[in-house]
């Protein structure tokens, strides 16, 4: 799985928000991962200060190794926290970036009024997520449908929203923001290499039960036997082998400002006036 999100950067993982950065933004990201689109944010934002958070100790750790392999380690401070909790003054941060994150929490508006508090007013709120469900593949398989349902299945028995992709508009007024605009974006799949590696992923983390991940929690659930997880691994590696092989990702994402404060606003029209 860590390998997985190796592959995202800041490039194509979070282009809605890339035009809105300007070096000296302090920006938080929320469930940095490991950190591969930390830095890309980092190096586009510097000097500014970028606050990088996870739950995981061991991601943590990789963001802090990689920011210091980029020669960010002035920059980015890498430290274990809970997004519900988070371990900094309202009004902190010009940014908060969340990237794949509220797919997994079993309270993400409760996660969004967190990070709307930390922002500053006229701050501005990125966050992106997948939606299982609106993937779509080529060719046809009854094997990848039946590993769509195992993985929504599970994801919905351990609180998390696999389909939060289409749910973030309304995630963020639920929280409190008025200013937002809301799009969609994807991953393709579709040439040998990235086909390869792709099906590669998912077929170990489907396959494996001897390792954490989706074959190991469907054991331990008792909804899928390791004969049917391995039968899943199969089918991912036969579409993985198909040149005719297409597989795309749906995301759902939204940059959402958080209103000026009343004093921000006189200021503004005082100097525009
Ligand atoms: C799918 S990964 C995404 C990582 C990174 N943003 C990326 O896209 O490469 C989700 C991350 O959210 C973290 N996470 C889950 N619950 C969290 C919480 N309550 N607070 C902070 N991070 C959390 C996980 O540990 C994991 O690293």
């Amino acid at each position: 799985m860590l390998s997985s999100h190796a592959h995202r950067t800041a490039e194509n993982s979070a282009a809605q928000l890339l035009p809105e950065l300007r070096a000296g933004m302090d920006l938080l990201d929320v469930g940095c991962g490991v950190g591969t689109i930390t830095v890309g944010l980092a190096q586009r934002v510097a000097p500014g200060r970028v606050e990088a958070i996870d739950v995981s100790e061991q991601v943590v750790a990789a963001t802090a190794r990689l920011a210091r392999d980029h020669g960010l380690a002035g920059t980015v401070r890498a430290r274990v926290a809970d997004v519900m909790d988070l371990p900094f003054p309202d009004a902190s941060f010009d940014v908060v970036h969340a990237h794949q994150v509220l797919q997994h929490l079993s309270d993400p508006v409760g996660a969004l009024v967190q990070m709307r508090r930390v922002l500053r007013p006229g701050g501005l709120l990125a966050v992106r997520d997948a939606d299982y469900d609106a993937m779509r593949w080529y060719p046809d398989s009854t094997g990848l449908e039946r590993w769509r349902r195992l993985y929504t299945d599970i994801a919905r028995a351990n609180g998390g929203t696999p389909d939060a992709g289409r749910r973030l508009l309304a995630w963020c007024r639920s929280a409190g923001f008025t200013d937002v605009t809301a799009g969609s974006s994807t991953w393709c799949y579709a040439d040998a290499q990235s086909r390869a590696w792709w099906s590669d992923t998912w077929a170990e983390r489907t396959g494996a039960v001897d390792v954490p991940g989706l074959g190991r929690d469907a054991v331990s659930r008792g909804v899928a036997m390791a004969e049917e997880l391995a039968s899943m691994a199969g089918a991912w590696r036969r579409w993985g082998s198909d040149p005719d092989g297409w597989f795309v990702v749906v995301h759902g994402e939204v940059l959402a400002r958080k209103e000026a404060g009343p004093g921000q606003e006189a200021w503004r029209r005082i100097a525009e006036s």
